[in-house]
């Protein structure tokens, strides 16, 4: 398209008729351009096994099509009716505990059902035939939110699936033995068919036994996607595939994912009630661009104002959802979709803001609508820009799985980890891409990797070498603890004798803060020396540096680590390699003096806001509560600024007052 995405899931089916015509014309006048239909229609399109219902949606299609809006057509698989279910319940999902879930909800089938599949094979394919040349036909939207609700199932059938799965990946139940390093509590194996599920257990259980099932649940939730995309490519091969990705959802390493989906698509509703909302939605953005490979993407759901799915739901203030819909823009989308267009007055999301509200077009969300579709339409020559980041920060399914289990050092919350270091950069107007360990790195001018507690040989082996041909790397806490089997790298860590040799130090022990004590008595606090002087949370541990050239830009003063390094850096080969053995609260001076390495120019923003260029526009996003201030021009509390980014150069001579902003 040559316009950007502009619309929302429509759900005509939960209204009667002559709604419909309402629909389309308050539609175009809020300047939609796409509507995403049917993604839970699968029980009218299908009302009994076999016997199929298409006039209405023929009809809803032929209307859109009238209206000029193109349309995203769900493969209506994402909740099966009644009648299936109650026909078949071994297609119903069985959680840890044993429990199969029943019906009256959405998504209660698993993955690895083989009922569920013929079933839903049939139904896409009777849709791809009927509507493969309907001239509304803009892409297929599979699915829906695949894993959202059922992130494991552990069901016979997926425990069959899991077998095979296995039997793949290690050939042998020796072979497995070693790898889950069953000889640990009894748990040696003699054959695939005693392998388990990770059902409920007494305690503990196997690490890896844990790793490998969200790596199979991951696999067996895209085999859903991949046999309907196959269908659909088979039947439309010239219409492109997409499934609504959920930003940072653990249970879907979306690296794999994104090989199979023609573009990227993504759901994202921030919390109005955390502060920190815009930062998780600017670092989502940039997953999404970098899953896309740097291409444009599309932002799929997103609320106009409340949801109705957490204990309070807070509306999005007023100017909010433009800066959000804004800065989805800035970083790589092509299109601006939200759940949902007409707001449902029935069922569990009737309390679920949506693009036309209950109080229909005199309202001040419908206005919000109208206005964005406007300025939307008008920023039709940002579509297809790219974007390049000089930094990378990896990002890793594994070392996520494997950072968040029990029985570690500490319970750390891997995104929140990631989060810290994006938020410095973008506080600095510098763009980062998320990049898997084992990419290609060569073209970034600074590489982080924080918390990356599974490194391989090969990762490990890269992200030396980046280092050692001219990179700046920074190696965070946790990082390249484990291999990927969950074994330890032994020796002081670090993913292994390479990486090890490049940091020039060892880690010998961890020392994560205390938590507070039962009793509410003081703890202990961590405090650095030197580079980002003051407190730090979350991570202390005993470094060793082995390497004379090795550089201590940091220490830990008080308690055990008194005095012991907590910042290195070692310059290697014609590179630099940092390593961050804590959480500084001011990490801020650590990111200033990585990207003076690399050779990045980022002076501080003003609190709250975001300065970032995409194609003809440079968009500044002021998310504070307060007018910031930027090269001598205002920019109110909530509300944006969008200038030609021709004027960048002329932008870039900053006064004293204004704070800089460069780009590589
Ligand atoms: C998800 C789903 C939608 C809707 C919204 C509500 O994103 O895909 O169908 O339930 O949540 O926030």
């Amino acid at each position: 398209m040559d316009r950007l995405w502009y619309g929302g899931d429509y759900n005509p089916e939960q209204w009667p008729r002559d709604v419909w015509d309402d629909d389309v014309r308050l539609m175009r006048r809020a300047g939609v351009t796409v509507a995403t239909v049917g993604v839970f229609s699968w029980a009218k399109l299908e009302p009994a096994d076999g016997h199929f219902e298409f006039a209405w949606l023929d009809d809803i299609l032929d209307r859109l099509h009238a209206g000029g809006i193109r349309v995203d057509l769900a493969t209506a698989t994402a909740s099966p009716p009644p009648w299936l279910t109650l026909a078949h319940p071994d297609v119903l999902p069985v959680t840890a505990d044993g429990v199969r879930l029943s019906v009256g909800s959405r998504q209660q089938y698993s993955p690895s059902s083989s009922t569920y599949r013929r079933y839903a094979d049939r139904l896409v394919r009777t849709l791809a035939e009927r509507y493969r040349d309907h001239p509304a036909l803009e892409a297929w939207h599979v699915n829906n939110e695949l894993a959202c609700h059922i992130h494991h199932d552990y069901s016979d059938e997926s425990a069959l699936a899991f077998r095979v799965w296995l039997r793949s990946r290690y050939t042998t139940i020796e072979n497995l033995n070693q790898v889950w390093g069953t000889a640990f509590w009894s748990q040696q194996y003699g054959s695939f068919d005693e392998v388990m599920p990770p059902r409920a257990a007494p305690t503990f259980q196997n690490p890896t036994q844990l790793l490998d099932y969200d790596r199979f649940s991951s696999d067996a939730w895209l085999a859903v996607y991949r046999a309907e995309a196959a269908i659909l490519r088979e039947l439309t091969p010239n219409t492109p595939i997409t499934t609504n990705f959920m930003g940072f959802f653990k249970h879907a390493d979306y690296w794999a994912w994104s090989r199979d989906v023609d573009f990227v698509s993504d759901d994202h509703y921030v919390d109005p009630a955390d502060p920190a909302a815009p930062a998780l939605a600017a670092m989502t953005r940039d997953l999404m661009r970098s899953l896309a490979g740097g291409k444009p993407w599309i932002l799929m759901e997103q609320a106009t104002s409340a949801v109705n799915w957490r204990t309070r739901n807070a509306p999005i203030p007023p100017g909010m959802h433009r800066l959000l819909s804004l800065q989805a823009v800035a970083h790589g989308a092509d299109g601006i979709m939200q759940f949902q267009w007409r707001q449902s007055r029935a069922g569990a999301e009737k309390f679920h803001s949506a693009m036309l509200p209950h109080g229909g077009e005199h309202t001040r969300i419908f206005e919000q609508t109208v206005a964005l579709g406007e300025e939307l339409a008008s920023l039709a020559d940002i579509v297809g820009a790219t974007q390049d980041a000089p930094v990378g920060i990896i990002a890793d399914w594994d070392s996520w799985w494997a950072l968040e289990q029990p029985a570690t050092p500490a319970q750390l919350s891997y995104v929140r980890i990631l989060l810290r270091w994006h938020q410095e950069l973008r506080a600095r107007g510098v763009v980062a891409d998320l990049v898997r360990p084992d990419s290609d790195l060569t073209h970034y001018r600074a590489v982080i990797a924080p918390a990356t507690v599974v490194l391989t040989e090969q990762a490990a082996g890269n992200l030396a070498e980046y280092a050692r041909a001219g990179g700046t790397l920074v190696a965070a806490y946790q990082t390249g603890v484990l291999n990927e089997h969950l074994h330890v790298w032994l020796d002081g860590y670090l993913g292994g004798p390479t990486l090890r040799q490049v940091l020039g130090i060892r880690v010998e022990e961890f020392a994560p803060v205390a938590e507070p004590s039962l009793s509410g008595g003081p703890i202990p606090r961590l405090e650095i020396d030197g580079l980002a002087a003051g407190p730090a949370d979350e991570w202390g541990e005993v470094i060793r540096v082995v390497d004379g050239t090795v550089e201590v830009h940091a220490t830990f003063s008080g308690g055990m680590l008194d005095g012991l390094p907590a910042i290195t850096r070692n310059p290697v080969g014609t590179g630099t390699a940092w390593y961050v053995g804590t959480a500084p609260e001011n990490l801020g001076t650590v990111i200033a003096a990585v990207l003076d390495d690399a050779g990045i120019a980022g002076d501080r923003l003003p609190d709250g806001l975001e300065v970032i260029d995409r194609g003809p526009y440079r968009f500044a996003l002021n998310f504070g509560t307060t007018e910031a201030e930027l090269n001598g021009e205002r920019i109110p509390a909530r509300s944006a600024s969008i200038t030609s980014s021709d004027s960048r150069n002329a932008l870039d001579t900053l006064d004293a007052t204004a704070p800089a902003l460069h780009h590589e």
